[in-house]
């Protein structure tokens, strides 16, 4: 007997471990699959509408700050007619900016539903002066563009009369006093997601406001499993708890390269995320770029906002941004998508990206040096050819401070002519011999002259 249980032992615990590894390995697999389009997309278009563009003021928070009272605040429902609203239109801006994805507010936190919810009674067909379901047109011409659909979904809903908070200074309830308030709550919850997901079947989910309660009290785990069901390569941003795929920073680009592998930079084009005719506060289609392609250097997505008008229309001066993202993206694409964060500034001194396979460092030069020469520092590789990306012509170089009996790689300087500059940034194709190889050593001494 105890023979057979020790054999037993020997033969099937290490079976049972190797299946467990390979469980974790692939489900490790399955995820970096999924992350794929997400991580090659590098660029999505964030949507901020909602009744808040009547008047130009703040998302939600405008009530829940008391600047103005939720009465008040709610009037702007008969002023939101969505009138000059083309969904295709939309579409087109998008897809032309040369964004892979698109993250809509289906719902902020003032509970106002951009779509005909059967659950709950504030929505834009039965309460707005729009009368009409304006999501659904939306989602339709997304598709139809072939882009990645994200959906944005405030947890917290201010004004649902069973949510905890309304304003700061009101708090409905505590939880473990009225339990029966907050289940209510969250079925209602559940109900319009559950709704959504049948609908509209998006590729990401963005959740928002999951700071007023922790994991256990949103149920972030067991809501994650219900909307993953039959959909099973669903994106979760991180604003569910620790529930999320990939990090997601808002405004202050890091300083660093984030060590998370996924991340996701969320940005206004002014100060603000819905529209407001008083924020002139814009930044400009360069300082949109430098914000991009530092992005990309980190490797990070650049979620970029636009804020229309409540009759639909979208601000021309976002509508130039996007153009001009669009045209770089367009003559930079090989550039851009699908590549890697690059290389520490020592080598360096500006952004850069590798190629999938690492075998191309692409350098963007915002500004161009007074010799019109930028030098490249400790590559290994023998560098096949550099060319200027989108234009093709091939550019000479001189490498200097390089022995031949010594595996330093000295200095590479490239010249650029000006003819070949463009009004963003150039990027420069490295070709290397191989996958790069970073020279990290202090130079030795010389030994042999
Ligand atoms: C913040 C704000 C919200 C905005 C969001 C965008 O969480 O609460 O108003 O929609 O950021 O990232």
């Amino acid at each position: 007997m105890r023979l057979t249980i020790l054999i037993i032992i020997y033969f099937l615990v290490p079976f049972y471990i190797s299946s467990q590894e390979k469980k974790i390995e692939e489900s490790e697999n399955d995820f970096s699959k999924k992350m794929e389009w997400f991580s090659e997309a590098k660029l999505g278009i964030f949507i901020h509408w909602g009744i808040y563009s009547v008047n130009g003021i703040s998302e939600s928070w405008s009530f829940f700050n008391e600047y103005i009272s939720h009465s008040d605040y709610m009037k702007q429902l008969d002023g939101f007619g969505a009138e000059k609203y083309d969904a295709k239109e939309w579409a087109n801006i998008i897809k032309e900016s040369g964004a892979k994805y698109t993250v809509i507010t289906t719902k902020h936190h003032d509970g106002f539903a951009l779509w005909n919810s059967k659950y709950g009674n504030l929505n834009s067909l039965i309460n707005s002066k729009s009368k009409s379901d304006l999501l659904t047109p939306f989602v339709k011409a997304i598709r139809n563009n072939d882009l990645k659909l994200g959906l944005y979904y405030s947890l917290p809903d201010w004004s649902y009369e069973d949510y905890t908070f309304h304003t700061n200074k009101i708090k409905r309830y505590e939880i473990e006093n009225q339990p029966k308030r907050w289940k209510k709550f969250l079925k209602f919850r559940d109900n319009q997601l559950n709704e959504l997901k049948k609908r509209y079947n998006p590729d990401l989910w963005w959740f928002d406001g999951d700071w007023e309660h922790n994991a256990e009290e949103w149920k972030s785990e067991s809501l994650k499993k219900q909307l993953q069901k039959n959909s099973h390569n669903v994106i979760f941003n991180s604003r569910l708890n620790a529930y999320g795929d990939y990090e997601t920073p808002e405004i202050g680009i890091p300083v660093y390269r984030p060590l998370s592998k996924y991340w996701e930079l969320c940005m206004t084009i002014n100060d603000s995320w819905g529209y407001q005719q008083n924020d002139t506060n814009y930044k400009s289609p360069m300082q949109i770029m430098d914000l991009y392609v530092d992005t990309l250097s980190k490797g990070g997505n650049l979620l970029l906002n636009i804020s229309p008008k409540s009759d639909g229309t979208i601000p021309e001066q976002q509508k130039t941004v996007l153009k001009e993202l669009g045209r770089w993206n367009k003559k930079h694409s090989s550039a851009v998508y699908s590549t890697k964060k690059g290389i520490p500034y020592d080598h360096f001194y500006g952004p850069t990206t590798l190629s999938k396979d690492k075998r191309t460092l692409f350098l963007y030069v915002r500004d161009i040096p007074k010799d019109n020469k930028i030098v490249l520092k400790g590559i290994s590789n023998k560098i096949n050819r550099a060319y200027v990306v989108g234009n093709g012509t091939v550019l000479n170089k001189q490498v200097l401070c390089k022995v031949y009996w010594n595996k330093y790689p000295g200095l590479t300087y490239i010249e650029i002519p000006k003819e070949t500059l463009d009004p963003y940034y150039t990027v420069i194709a490295i070709v290397l011999d191989g996958q790069i190889k970073l020279y990290n050593k202090e130079t030795g001494a010389i030994e042999m002259n």
